[in-house]
């Protein structure tokens, strides 16, 4: 078995190829990334001699260089992780996240189409499904809420979405969807909310919260969303999309002021700054299908993943610091210094 991993030296694309390579110790694993700013080489280094990883630097929009590894490889299975990732950075310039998350998803979809494989995964975002409002906590997403996307981000995972179905029911391609919630845990890259406090808390930086910082996120441990897609890979009906996250719903400020707590810094160094533009009130995920149909429950409790979390960024100042040295010190003065 070969299998494509796209993205696989970005946060959840490198904890699945890890999890794969020490699950099915078998299989073949790809990774295909174009190594963007959110792409770490760095982040493979355990695997990369391993005898069935094979590393290939490329975009996943170049249909010659996609062609040509499907050619080599003839994957059975592709699994989509690739893709711009970041709601800001969509607000400033969303150009890119169409043309790598859409279509980039066509190119990778036309290689399976032309050389044949057993499953395309793609691994989608809960952002599709727009935001709930606050005062409504009976309210779940479902796979049958209709998608209502409030960022360029997420526009362009939902088109994705939807070109991924229609190239299942026009051509018969076999896929599956996982849409899931909020992930946390290693080589999350530090422009996102989790590791960005961990990171100005180690260094007491100022702590940015967004508008209030009331806003709503279901927060699930990265291995966990690597289990479910494993499991919608072998045992998930194709045509089907899968709903994935943690009843783990929690506010912004209170996960900021827990890291303060956990790393003995002051919650003075909380700055509220002037809320992200279309900012989503609140995700949560009714993840039942998955559950009742593949038997998947989210195995880490927040308690333990976030101290887990905040361990491993301990123990590894110079994977982040490294990133944060460099060309994200421009991006976070153009994000941050004048909010
Ligand atoms: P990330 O930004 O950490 O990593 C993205 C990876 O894709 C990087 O390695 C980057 O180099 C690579 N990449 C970007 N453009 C590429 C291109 N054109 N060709 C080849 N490689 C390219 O992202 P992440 O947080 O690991 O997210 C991975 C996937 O999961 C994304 O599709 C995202 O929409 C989805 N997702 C993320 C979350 C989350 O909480 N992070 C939640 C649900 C879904
Ligand atoms: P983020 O990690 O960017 O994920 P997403 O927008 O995809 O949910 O942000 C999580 C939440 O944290 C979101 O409500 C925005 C907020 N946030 C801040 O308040 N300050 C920050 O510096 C960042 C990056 C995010």
């Amino acid at each position: 078995m070969t299998v494509i991993v796209t993205g696989g030296a970005g946060f959840i694309g490198s904890n699945f190829v890890f999890h794969m390579l020490d699950k099915h110790p078998t299989y073949r694993v790809v990774c295909l990334d174009k190594l963007t700013y959110a792409g770490n080489l760095s982040t493979l280094a355990p695997v990369m001699e391993a005898p069935n990883f094979r590393f290939v630097r490329a975009d996943i929009c170049d249909r010659e260089a996609v062609n040509r590894l499907f050619a080599e490889e003839r994957p059975d299975v592709v699994v989509n992780f690739a893709a711009e990732s970041h709601v800001d950075r969509s607000i400033e310039d969303p150009g890119v996240f169409l043309q790598t998350n859409i279509l980039g998803t066509q190119t990778l979809m036309d290689a399976c189409r032309k050389y044949g494989v057993a499953r395309y995964h793609q691994v989608s975002t809960d952002e599709v499904y727009g935001d709930l409002p606050l005062d409504r906590p009976d309210l779940f997403f479902t796979e049958t809420t209709p998608l209502h996307t409030s960022s360029p981000y997420s526009a362009s995972k939902a088109s994705a979405d939807l070109l991924v179905l229609a190239y299942h029911r026009t051509y018969g391609l076999p896929v599956t969807i996982s849409r899931c919630s909020n992930n946390y845990g290693p080589y999350h890259f530090p422009e996102k909310l989790i590791p960005l406090m961990i990171a100005n808390c180690l260094h007491d930086r100022p702590l940015p919260v967004y508008g209030k910082g009331e806003n709503v996120r279901d927060w699930l441990y990265v291995e966990d969303h690597c289990k479910a897609i494993d499991l919608i890979l072998h045992n998930g009906r194709v045509g089907e999309v899968y709903n994935v996250g943690g009843h783990n719903e929690m506010r912004n400020i209170d996960i900021v002021k827990l890291i303060c707590r956990k790393l003995g810094k002051p919650e003075s160094l909380i700055t509220y700054v002037t809320d992200r533009k279309g900012h989503d009130m609140r995700y949560a995920i009714d993840p039942t299908k998955i559950h009742t149909e593949l038997g998947w429950l989210p195995e880490t409790k927040f308690e333990d993943g976030i101290q887990k979390t905040i361990d491993w960024y301990l123990e590894n100042r110079d994977w982040w610091e490294t990133i944060i040295s460099g060309e994200y010190m421009h991006y976070y003065e153009k994000m941050y210094g004048n909010r």
